[in-house]
């Protein structure tokens, strides 16, 4: 059973919809109070500043983790072609679990993309994104309650693109049956242990057959496993209608990559923007990577103006999916009474505090 609040009431399954990880088994079957190590990536730009808020909060609230920090290099490493090294992806591996901050894309040539780095050597097969009403900040809509599962690995992102001939370029969008039937049955399974009712896939099968007829016919054959579950399937252009219209008809969404990328933002957009959303990366032999969906905000970089909402939201799924769920829902009540109270709000939500003052609040509220 989830809580309105896209939390996980049952402590025997993880917050992320998976089974017990073999980090979260790991904790319980030790029974011992030593810390939990976790990899932490405070990321570029407002990175460093939200993840200090994230490590104040947990020292308050007295949280066993102990975090292993790694930093975004400034040279490539051949090992992993990109800033990030082999070194930081072993951390993560062994840890199984971890939080990362925004990562600015470098521009340039020789090396790859930073998050997709992470993505395709970690495997995080799946992005899953809570999306609730904040109790006492004002919306459009009050009563938003869905969760968006991103496929992560391939589709229009499978960054193989090329030139035809001059003035003609080709981008291969690529869907395996291999890769959506695991996002489907993650899907699926999430909602079985979140108590949520319905999956609805995400499509453009109408239009591109094969790609996307593909990732429909694997969901339809995991939704035959789960007769308790209603299924249905929307057309892309109609589901971002029926979300502005009226969110509540959803519940959980399961989708290709690109859309994927685009309805979250979509979401984040009805509760009140990026700076309020958390996420969290599944990934192959139980990893999970909670990440803040927004990127680094060079504009207020440094500043201390940044909101920590995003960071702190996913820091909780991260301590709900290693099994802390007393920590995670004190955590929880504290960011979610310190927005609802209104007097310490960061400027993205109208306010006027700083990252401190608010990190302050919070910690006051534990
Ligand atoms: N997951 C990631 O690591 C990730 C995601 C998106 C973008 N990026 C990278 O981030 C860089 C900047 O991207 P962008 O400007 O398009 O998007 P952005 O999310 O960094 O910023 C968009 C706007 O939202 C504001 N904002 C974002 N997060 C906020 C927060 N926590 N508190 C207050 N305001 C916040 C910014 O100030 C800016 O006005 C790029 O290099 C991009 O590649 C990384």
């Amino acid at each position: 059973m989830s809580s309105p609040l896209g939390g996980n009431l049952n402590p025997a399954v993880d917050s992320a919809g998976g089974l017990l990880s073999p980090a979260s088994s790991r904790f319980l079957s030790s029974l011992d109070t030593s810390p939990i190590r976790a990899t932490l990536f405070p990321g570029d730009g407002i990175g460093p500043e939200i993840a200090e808020s994230v490590k104040q909060v947990f020292n308050a609230a007295e949280v066993p983790i102990e975090w292993e920090e790694h930093f975004v290099g400034d040279k490539v490493d051949p090992r992993t072609e990109s800033f990030l090294t082999w070194e930081s992806l072993e951390s993560v591996r062994q840890n199984l679990v971890g939080l990362k901050g925004p990562m600015a894309t470098p521009i340039g040539k020789g090396h790859r993309s930073l998050n997709l780095t992470l993505r395709k050597e970690l495997g995080l097969y799946a992005n899953v994104r809570p999306c609730y009403s904040l109790p006492g900040y004002k919306t459009r809509y009050d009563n938003v309650d869905l969760v968006t599962i991103r496929e992560n690995t391939e589709g229009e992102y499978s960054g193989l693109e090329h030139q035809v001939v001059r003035g003609v370029v080709e981008s291969l969008k690529v869907i395996t049956r291999q890769a959506s039937l695991r996002v489907a049955e993650y899907a699926f399974h999430y909602a079985k242990t979140h108590g949520r009712e319905k999956v609805s896939a995400i499509h453009k099968a109408n239009i591109m057959r094969k790609t996307d007829g593909l990732f429909l016919k694997c969901c339809r054959e995991v939704a035959e496993k789960y007769p308790d579950i209603t299924y249905e399937e929307v057309i892309i252009d109609n589901c971002c209608m029926m979300l502005v219209k009226d969110p509540t008809v959803f519940d959980v969404l399961v989708m290709p990559n690109l859309y994927g990328d685009i309805i979250s933002d979509l979401c984040a957009g009805l509760i009140g923007g990026l700076g309020l959303t958390p996420s969290c990366n599944i990934g192959e032999g139980g990893i999970a990577l909670a990440e803040a969906v927004h990127g680094s905000a060079p504009d207020i970089a440094g500043k201390n103006l940044a909101n920590p909402t995003a960071l702190l939201l996913s820091s909780v799924m991260m301590l709900r999916h290693l099994n802390l769920n007393d920590k995670a829902e004190r955590i929880h009540r504290a960011i979610l009474n310190t927005i609802a109270d209104g007097k310490y709000r960061t400027g993205d939500l109208g306010g006027t505090a700083s990252t401190a003052d608010f990190t302050k609040a919070v910690c006051g509220h534990l």
